[in-house]
């Protein structure tokens, strides 16, 4: 199986500049990849990425969607619909930091997953636990729950991707051991299977750096990597993406 290996760019870079800069060595690592390898620069970078990455193998994507609507008065928001028109492929719905600072639930993410597909994008749908729930053995239970999103939805199987991202994990240095990381991966591909989403990759998200990728990279239910500040580097990402594609 082809795996994925995606840069969250989260709020950054700085400038345009840099952001272009990185979208030219993304351009280049992907087209030589193994595998597939993709970048969501922030909304106001979008345009210039995408135009960078147009033609190339590698996918330019966003970090959210409008909930409501394609256009409309919804101030600040930006809507998967514009995100295709310039050029993305995918949409991250439900990251941990959108679920922490702005409150984001299972029903608000219901609808951004149905403006997501309904403008043709992939879904990268992100869940994972907090620290106080891993300690209290309460992983999988929360996954579950957070999974429970894609109920009655009808998301096709081809334009969906799980990024597992403990909430512990992200921006931290810590990690779960490759043994957690597989059994929990084993656990959303259960799950998935009995949502009649049996096809659908699931990538590990946090902290993954160019130390601990090939680890990651090993584990056979592991289909590849969501990668936050090891992303905004390019001799950093290169290494990641070069262990997913030795795997592949
Ligand atoms: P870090 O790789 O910086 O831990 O971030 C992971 C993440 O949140 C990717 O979505």
């Amino acid at each position: 199986m082809t795996k994925y290996v995606i840069g969250n760019w989260k709020l950054n870079p700085a400038t345009l500049t840099e952001a272009t800069t990185l979208a030219h060595a993304i351009k280049k690592m992907a087209d030589n990849a193994g595998c597939h390898v993709g970048c969501t620069p922030s909304f106001v970078h979008l345009a210039a990425v995408s135009e960078i990455l147009s033609g190339s193998k590698a996918w330019a994507g966003v970090q959210d969607v409008c909930a409501f609507g394609a256009t409309g008065a919804f101030t600040g928001d930006v809507s998967a619909a514009q995100a295709t028109d310039l050029g993305a492929k995918f949409a991250i719905i439900g990251h941990s930091e959108r679920r922490q600072y702005h409150g984001e639930d299972n029903a608000l993410l219901a609808k951004k997953i149905s403006q997501t597909i309904e403008h043709g994008l992939v879904v990268v749908l992100c869940i994972g636990e907090t620290k106080d729930e891993y300690e209290h053995g309460k992983t999988l239970a929360v996954l579950d729950t957070q999974l429970a999103v894609l109920d009655g939805l009808g998301v096709p199987q081809e334009k969906l991707l799980i990024a597992y991202e403990p909430v512990w994990a992200i921006g931290t240095g810590l990690t779960p051991t490759v043994f957690e990381v597989a059994n929990t991966h084993r656990h959303i591909k259960a799950a998935l299977a009995n949502k009649e989403l049996d096809e659908i990759c699931v990538l590990y998200g946090g902290s993954v750096n160019d130390k601990n990728a090939a680890e990651f990279a090993s584990c056979d239910v592991v289909d590849g990597a969501l990668v936050g500040g090891a992303s905004l580097k390019a001799e950093s990402f290169s290494v990641i993406v070069q262990a997913f594609e030795k795997s592949a």
